[in-house]
Formats: C-alpha cells, structure tokens, sequence
C-alpha cells in the first residue's frame, strides 16, 4: 500500500529511498517528464546508467560531455544520473543550482583509491609539480590540483604543459601509464584504479578473440596495460562509441562497463557488440559498475519529486577545485 506524500518524505529523510513504495501502476516515465517540465529540470546521464535512464535523460554523455553540459544549462535543477564525482563537479560549475543525485551511494572505486590527506602529503613531497587529476576524484582532491582531466582530452591537457615542467598524475594509474606511452612525458602516478576496469581478464579475451578473430578490442583507457596492448582503439566512452560508429569493421570486443551496450546497439544495431570478459573472481562476473548501478528509474523519479538527496560542496573546496576545472574546459574548447 503506497504511502501519503507526507509519509513518504518522512521516511525517506529518515531512511532513505528504498524504504518508500510507490504504486505499481505508477508511469514513472510520465511522472519524469511531467517534474521535468514543472521544475526546469534538465536530467543528465552517464552511458553506464541502466538504459530506461539512458532514454528518458536529457543528454547522455561521457564525463566531459557531462561538465560541458553542466557548464552550459539554463534549467534551474540538475539531476544528475551518473556517481557522485560528477554531480559534485556540476555543483562545483553551478554553486547557486540544486544538483540531484538519485543514490548518494553512487560512489566511485577510483575517486575513493585517493583519500585527500594522503594525496596533500604526496603533492608537498613533491614541490614544483604540475598536478593533473582525472575528473574521477572528489572535490577536495580537485582543489589540490592545478588542472583536471578526462579520458576524452587527457593526452591535450598533458601535452598543454611545458616540456620542461614535472607532473604528478593521480588518480588512475592505467590511465597514467597510458598517456606516459602516448606523449612520452615522465609523469609521478598515484597508485589508484578502478576496480570494475582492472577485473578484465586477459586470458579469457585473448581466447574470445580467437572465437571472434575478425573483432576489433576497443577498450577504455583506465584498463590495465595488457588489455590495453590488445586494443585496435583505445579512448573514452564517447569515443569508443564514436569509433564503432564510424569503423568499418562489424565486430567488437568492448572492453568497459557493460552499460554502454545500450547506446552502442542504439548507434550500431546490425554490428555485433562482444563485452569483454571479466575475471572470475570479480563479485558478479561481469563488467558492471555497481555505484552506477545504484541510480534507478525510481530513485530517479523520487529525487526529482522531493529535490533530495542533493549534493553539497564546501564553499572555500568549491572555489579552489572550480579553477582547475575551467582551466579543462577552456582547454578543451
Ligand atoms: P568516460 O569519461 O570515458 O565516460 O569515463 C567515465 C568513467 O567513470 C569510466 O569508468
Ligand atoms: Fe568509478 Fe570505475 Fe565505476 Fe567509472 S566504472 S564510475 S571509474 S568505479
């Protein structure tokens, strides 16, 4: 039995949105686009977001689609589908904006691979350092830095430094180690990764690839280095995508989050898309982010209905981590 509005914000301020039952026969597609319009909302959403947010979002995009996107918007709320480091950045480029996060859960395994204290005593050991962060970091971590980037411009904003200036990258070290073998620069990498990207597993791809021997690997750049090797194409989500697009070959093996498949069978349909096989000891065998995954059509819908759960940053954080951001969007224009 569904509960009054009253009830409802009641218990989810108390515990949360799993706790709230709606009615079954709720079109909450409808009741979206209806908050959508009444509220000048505008949804934004991550390629690894189940596909019924994926089709009812505004803009679907990967993280520098996303910060352009955020950075430009005249809705007066931004919801934000996709984990917490990317609604904090919109938050960041729109202090005076309510941001949503459907599941303040939706965390990141990378963002949290660097605790700030740790990362503030790292940068001081090395003076002098042009510090480079990937936009998968929090705030406070984005304010230690003195430009951010993506996995779409990361080679630019490296290669938009002088020769002659060391540069300390963090978090990712695939990625790190990745635009170390594409520009050449000696880079001082923080020891972090992601957890659903490093559970790939070689063997079993090496062994796909001889079932499907005509496949090209296109994989993301936060992959380790021996998938990486393996890949006809290597780039962010919205590359990836581009390049099954625009390739002529009919076959990939697609080695990110599984979430992408949605978008890619939308763009590609008669070409066949392979996931690439995870390890078996990864928890769910597969490529899934499951902070991505927190964020449902549900959470969607109550987040837009009661303005909450929103994120919130620190304003002298905000300021700080604001610079380095501009600084990626300027450079990436
Ligand atoms: P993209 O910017 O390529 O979409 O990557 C985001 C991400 O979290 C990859 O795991
Ligand atoms: Fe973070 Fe990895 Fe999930 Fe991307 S896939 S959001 S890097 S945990």
């Amino acid at each position: 039995m569904p509960y009054s509005d009253e009830t409802e914000s009641k218990i989810l301020k108390e515990k949360g949105f799993l706790d709230v039952i709606i009615p079954s026969n709720l079109n909450l597609e409808q009741e979206i686009n209806n908050l959508r319009k009444e509220k000048n909302a505008v949804i934004l959403a991550h390629y690894y977001q189940e596909p019924a947010i994926q089709d009812i979002a505004d803009y679907v995009g990967d993280s520098l689609g996303l910060s352009q996107k955020a950075a430009d918007t005249s809705a007066d709320i931004i919801v934000f589908a996709g984990v917490h480091f990317m609604a904090e950045t919109a938050k960041i480029l729109n202090p005076t904006k309510k941001v949503l996060l459907p599941d303040l859960k939706a965390g990141c395994s990378l963002a949290d691979s660097c605790p700030p204290d740790l990362f503030e005593k790292f940068v001081k050991e090395h003076p002098n350092h042009v510090v480079v962060t990937y936009i998968n970091c929090s705030a406070e971590i984005k304010a230690l830095s003195d430009l951010v980037c993506t996995s779409s411009n990361a080679l630019k904003i490296i290669e938009s430094i002088p020769k002659d200036k060391p540069i300390i990258f963090a978090p990712d070290k695939n990625l790190g180690k990745y635009i170390i073998s594409q520009t050449g620069r000696d880079m001082l990498l923080w020891d972090g990764a992601c957890t659903v990207h490093e559970a790939f597993s070689i063997d079993k791809l090496l062994e796909l690839h001889k079932v499907y021997p005509n496949a090209k690997v296109i994989a993301h750049p936060e992959s380790e280095e021996h998938i990486l090797q393996t890949a006809n194409y290597i780039g962010s989500t919205a590359g990836m995508l581009n390049f099954a697009q625009t390739d002529t070959c009919q076959e990939f093996i697609v080695a990110t989050e599984a979430g992408i498949l949605h978008q890619m069978r939308k763009e590609v349909p008669t070409k066949k898309l392979i996931p690439a096989p995870a390890n078996e000891d990864n928890t769910c065998a597969c490529s899934e982010c499951g902070y991505m995954k927190l964020n449902t059509l549900k959470k969607l819908y109550l987040c837009m209905k009661y303005e909450r759960p929103d994120v919130e940053v620190d304003e002298k954080i905000r300021k700080r981590a604001l610079l380095p951001i501009q600084r990626m969007l300027e450079i990436s224009k």
